[in-house]
């Protein structure tokens, strides 16, 4: 459990499918994703995968919890490499909580975190060319894009373009604006 100021990180549980399902059903929380379109049925076998991927440590996902611990977004490593000490970070948040910096201060817990707790050496990212905001977020956590991959994931029946970002352990732990 990661205690933030006005909102927690806690394990996903059964039944945050139905938080999810809430947002995840607005068009723009996906548009700039490959998250497939959501359904309760969708969402509850991923919120079981989540379970089992904590419970086995082959990942990290969190809710992002309010304070009446209603998920409302989630961020965390859906993926995680104890040999290579790598992981990969995904995040998404219910659009009323969108520009208050509530990404940014999840997105710098779960590094901490990670860095710290699983001993990353490495944390990357895929995003999709046009998420202004995502790309954003990163760059402003201290990720450098690294690349892109032209057509590397099917969202939705179209294939899109993915930047890859990564930030590595030193560059962590050195002072940013
Ligand atoms: C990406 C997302 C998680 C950002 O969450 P957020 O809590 O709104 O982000 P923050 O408020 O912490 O903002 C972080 C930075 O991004 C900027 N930003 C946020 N939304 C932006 C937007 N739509 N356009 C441009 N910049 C944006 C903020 O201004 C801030 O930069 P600053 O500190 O220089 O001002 C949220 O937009 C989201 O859930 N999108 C849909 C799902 C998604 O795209 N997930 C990522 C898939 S890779």
């Amino acid at each position: 459990m990661l205690e933030l100021e006005d909102f927690r990180l806690r394990p996903i549980q059964l039944g945050d499918e139905r938080a999810f399902l809430d947002y995840l059903s607005q068009p723009e929380v996906i548009e700039h994703t490959s998250i497939p379109a959501p359904t309760l049925e969708s969402l509850a076998a991923s919120v079981q995968r989540d379970i089992a991927g904590y419970a086995n440590s082959t990942s990290f996902c969190f809710a992002v919890a309010a304070a009446d611990d209603r998920a409302i977004g989630i961020c965390g490593f859906n993926s995680w490499s104890p040999d290579h000490r790598h992981a990969e970070l995904a995040y998404e948040l219910a659009p009323h909580y969108w520009r208050q910096g509530v990404m940014r201060r999840a997105v710098e817990a779960v590094l901490s975190w990670g860095f710290s707790e699983l001993g990353l050496n490495r944390v990357h990212a895929f995003v999709m060319t046009s998420n202004q905001a995502s790309i954003r977020l990163l760059e402003r956590c201290g990720f450098s894009r690294e690349g892109t991959l032209r057509r590397y994931r099917i969202a939705r029946g179209e294939p899109k373009d993915f930047h890859l970002y990564a930030l590595l352990a030193e560059d962590f732990a050195r002072p940013r604006a």
